[in-house]
């Protein structure tokens, strides 16, 4: 690097050392009290879509406004791709054309929250600065289009996020049509490599390790002689020859990339809660998209909310790929309730369409499941489908024509149904025997070193979940700091990264009790993404009585393993060998030259027990026997009378159960609960046998 560019990046460097201990500081602390959605709305169920009055002439408001009253909508988030719109030129605002927008709205009953439009940038600011724009790991620079294309470490790119999110909260802070704030569209990926983000990420590395024989220790980086004499020297997880990378320094990468994330998320929620501190803040997070540390982000958050698109699922009655990404959602503010700022209005795709059409029906029943697992609060993407752009096969609500379709009367019920139910529903939460132990670190070291090429750390969490949802029990999702205490069973598949603080805790719940289940691929490696010097699974081979001296990584073959009950069930993906020290065994491998060896095993210690599954099924039956044998011993209740494509979930209140029974299948069905309830729309009494039509959603109430 030459002398000039040398004193550039010092300089960035000082700025981003400041800059990032200012915005610790400013962190705002976990809320205390959950945040009550329906009070802010004025009591009501928060009842929305998404609308862009930008793109549709200014005779059609009111129209629009009328039929949104009609359908019960007394909600809507805008103005997140309106950043030009804005401010058309450099410092210069025009909020005319929103004013006249909310005031139509706010007339028909309907509050907004308005969306910083940092996701979308004016082409102007481009052309001004074209650094803005996002550097990809070879070194290109994208151009000008799309959106999301800023890099997060770009001063020329904050100032301008200053600008435009000071002059919206300026005036729009007593603005009593405008009850909060959406932060950015789904923050996250891109990362950016340019020289800027590399500075940064040398800072962000300083802050972490203070010294840089600190960094060179805990990276390993005596490896092939990686090791830094200058922090100038670190380089980001670039292209590289071999495309081969240090996995320490990627996972830094990537907690790195999150904290960029974090820290710009707070630039925005630091000049809104000090202009406009009577408005709430939220953003639209993405469920299963987890490249940001939903759980530390949301510690600067109001209330979670996110966009929910089940129409990605092959299989539409496979509802739990949603329901574990509502949870996942739900965990990442320890479980308070949430609202959807994005649920699915129509089928969608860009250049295709990615899923197919569903009866109007099924898209209430989702809605249900949304409120089924905490939301108190939906927002459908979008009014009505964009006649221009990318997104011209994005169905909303109504589509470019305005008809009112099957949507649009789906919309109107189920809108005065949740409003019905809202008394019932405020302060209900959700209580669940079980949790599921989500982290970030083990998802991103394992992206990035998955062992075999069909590992899918998503899959593991979902074959456990799946499970106790058959059973119809309540799943939460924990994110390492949790509370883990008042579960009596925790799943922690491919635990492969933890630190010891994870580690104790997770010793301190099977001691006190808990049943822990933990799988193949746990305790491989250190917080700093290196392998352990202990023999697997490493800090959780006492507790699990196990000691593996020996895997099969499964490419392309298939494996098979017999027990719980001698049934025999087809495994894939990997092959743990164990060896119990003090466990005994469930299940042995059937083929090869380890058949007759454990691969799964039971450990009582302490007050608790510790499950070790070494393998992954295919088979459903086998998650089902292990995690009945798990709830039996931890005295949780399953149900395993109910039908494939049918969910039972549930909201408590003082102790009171309501229970969503929800058909996502399109023939009736037969459910039996343990016993008669109420239907809390009908006020009349069900068999204990609920009969549910076909795409269909029973509310009940003891
Ligand atoms: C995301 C975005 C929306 C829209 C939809 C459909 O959820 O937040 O702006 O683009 O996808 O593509």
């Amino acid at each position: 690097m030459d002398g000039w560019r040398l004193r550039v990046v010092s300089v960035l460097i000082c700025v981003y050392l400041l800059a990032g201990s200012a915005a610790k500081a400013q962190l705002a602390p976990a809320a205390t009290k959950p945040f009550d959605l329906i009070n802010w709305n004025g009591g009501k169920f928060i009842y929305g879509a998404d609308y862009y009055p930008e793109a549709w002439p200014e005779s059609l408001w009111e129209k629009d406004a009328i039929m949104m009253q009609e359908a019960g909508i007394n909600f809507v988030r805008m103005g997140e791709f309106a950043w030009v719109k804005m401010e058309p030129q450099e410092g210069h605002f025009d909020f005319a054309w929103l004013d006249r927008a909310l005031k139509v709205l706010n007339a028909h009953g309907i509050k907004a929250v308005l969306g910083t439009p940092t996701a979308s940038p004016p082409a102007w600011l481009y052309a001004k600065y074209p650094d803005i724009a996002v550097m990809d790991a070879n070194g290109v620079r994208y151009r000008y289009g799309s959106r999301r294309n800023y890099c997060l470490h770009n001063q020329e790119f904050r100032a301008a996020t200053a600008r435009i999110v000071s002059a919206m909260a300026k005036h729009y802070k007593d603005h009593p049509g405008v009850i909060g704030w959406q932060i950015d569209n789904e923050l996250s990926d891109p990362k950016c490599y340019d020289p800027v983000s590399q500075a940064a990420f040398q800072a962000w590395c300083q802050r972490k390790y203070h010294t840089l024989d600190a960094l060179n220790a805990a990276w390993g980086t005596i490896f092939w002689g990686h090791t830094y004499e200058s922090w100038q020297e670190i380089p980001l997880p670039w292209n590289t020859l071999f495309n081969t990378y240090n996995p320490s320094l990627v996972l830094d990468f990537d907690r790195f990339q999150s904290d960029s994330t974090h820290d710009y998320l707070d630039f925005q929620t630091t000049i809104l809660r000090k202009i406009a501190p009577h408005q709430a803040i939220t953003e639209n997070e993405m469920g299963m998209f987890q490249e940001t540390n939903w759980y530390d982000l949301n510690r600067s958050l109001d209330f979670v909310a996110w966009d929910n698109y089940p129409m990605m699922y092959k299989d539409l009655t496979q509802y739990s790929v949603a329901g574990l990404a509502h949870d996942v959602m739900r965990g990442s503010k320890d479980n308070q309730n949430y609202m959807m700022m994005e649920e699915e209005g129509g089928v969608g795709g860009w250049a295709t369409f990615i899923g197919h059409q569903s009866p109007a029906a099924l898209y209430r029943v989702w809605d249900y499941q949304s409120v089924a697992h905490g939301a108190d609060g939906i927002c459908y993407f979008r009014w009505r489908t964009s006649r221009y752009g990318t997104e011209q096969y994005w169905e909303g609500i109504l589509d470019q024509d305005s008809y009112r379709n099957s949507r649009y009367f789906m919309v109107q019920q189920t809108g005065k149904e949740l409003q019905q139910l809202t008394p019932l529903l405020h302060g209900s939460s959700i209580v669940s025997p079980v949790a599921l132990l989500n982290s970030p670190d083990s998802r991103w070291a394992l992206q990035n070193q998955p062992g075999v090429d069909d590992f899918q750390y998503d899959q593991q969490l979902q074959d456990y979940y799946d499970a106790f949802r058959r059973g119809g029990v309540n799943v939460d999702v924990a994110f390492p700091p949790s509370d883990l205490s008042a579960y009596r069973i925790v799943v922690a598949p491919a635990l492969y990264v933890s630190d010891q603080a994870l580690v104790d805790k997770l010793n301190a719940y099977v001691m006190n009790g808990g049943t822990l289940i933990l799988t193949f691929r746990s305790g491989v490696k250190d917080e700093h993404n290196v392998v352990t010097d202990r023999t697997l699974p490493g800090p959780f081979a006492g507790l699990a009585g196990v000691a593996i001296h020996e895997f099969d990584p499964q490419l392309n073959e298939e494996q098979e393993i017999v027990g719980l009950g001698e049934t025999l069930f087809p495994t894939r993906c990997w092959s743990d060998i164990l060896e119990p020290t003090t466990a005994k065994v469930l299940a042995t491998y059937g083929k090869g030259y380890y058949a007759g060896n454990p691969a799964l095993t039971e450990n009582e210690v302490g007050k608790g027990r510790v499950y070790y599954v070494g393998t992954e099924s295919k088979s459903p039956l086998f998650y089902d026997r292990l995690i009945a044998l798990a709830a039996r011993k931890s005295l949780v209740a399953l149900n395993n009378k109910i039908p494939a494509g049918v969910e039972v979930s549930v909201r408590q209140r003082g102790g009171k159960k309501i229970i969503f029974v929800m058909n996502y299948t399109g023939t009736a069905q037969t459910v039996p609960l343990e016993q008669a309830y109420k239907n809390a729309l009908t006020d009349k009494t069900e068999p204990m046998e609920v009969q549910i039509p076909a795409y269909d959603v029973k509310v009940l109430t003891e």
